[in-house]
């Protein structure tokens, strides 16, 4: 049965992403905000997933709200008092304006339309409070073209099996994450995720496009700036007026 992207990868999240460090990612986070936002900052986080981020970084910035596209991933977290947002970060619902609007973990590569990626930065630009910063990371080709030829991997995880195939096709620069998961029934679920890998150059025009400007460009994970071989960038943008 074929669903839509993490309704079913939302049950074996946690299993994908055993390995992830979130306590030292939002560390980084953390440090970008300190360096450039007041204690009380209010926080607007973009493709929040299961809110693993946000539960860390919401026990520093209370005013915190966290967004995602996915129901069920919002849905899947623990339960606790955040607030939470089922919305597409390139049409954001908001009225209210924020200081730190940010985004872990690829999730601006699953904007596959360039118009989109735009109209994610022209609102965001809105919802910036003058001074405002805009921070997320976007995987480059340099990680993509290590899945040119495909790769797999399998695991289990909350009662259900999973393989995942990974395939970079680089003529269309899109990433292609395939999900089969099953459970003891099984019932097979097929998910076919999506990632659009940019050249970087095309955040630095949309940014100017819009009027955000950026600030840094890390190889992500540092402070220092991007380079030929880093696979993830870590934009920070300001708007200035
Ligand atoms: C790889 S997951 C990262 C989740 C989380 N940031 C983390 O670090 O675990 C990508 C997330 O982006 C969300 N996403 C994809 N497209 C989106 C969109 N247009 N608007 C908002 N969220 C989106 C997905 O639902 C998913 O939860």
């Amino acid at each position: 049965m074929k669903v839509k992207p993490y309704e079913q990868v939302s049950a074996i999240y946690d299993g994908l992403m055993k390995k992830l460090d979130y306590a030292s990612w939002s560390k980084y986070i953390l440090l970008i905000a300190k360096e450039n936002v007041k204690d009380k900052a209010k926080f607007l986080e973009l493709g929040a997933g299961n809110c693993k981020m946000a539960k860390l970084l919401s026990e520093e910035y209370g005013n915190y709200y966290a967004s995602d596209i996915s129901l069920s991933m919002l849905r899947s977290g623990d339960k606790n008092n955040l607030k939470k947002i089922c919305c597409d970060m390139s049409l954001l619902p908001f009225k209210e304006k924020f200081d730190f609007v940010f985004s872990t973990f690829d999730s601006v590569n699953y904007i596959l339309k360039q118009k989109s990626l735009q109209n994610l930065f022209t609102e965001v630009d809105y919802l910036l409070r003058e001074d405002g910063i805009f921070t997320f990371d976007v995987s480059l080709e340099k990680n993509s073209l290590n899945f040119t030829t495909g790769k797999s991997t399998e695991g289990q995880h909350n009662g259900f099996n999973y393989k995942m195939i990974s395939k970079y096709n680089k003529l269309s620069r899109i990433h292609y994450n395939n999900f089969y998961i099953w459970n003891e029934s099984g019932l097979i679920f097929k998910e076919m995720h999506k990632e659009k890998i940019y050249p970087i150059n095309t955040y630095f025009k949309l940014a100017e496009k819009v009027g955000l400007h950026v600030e840094s460009c890390y190889d992500c994970f540092t402070f220092k700036d991007v380079n030929q071989k880093s696979e993830r960038a870590q934009f920070i943008m300001r708007k200035i007026n």
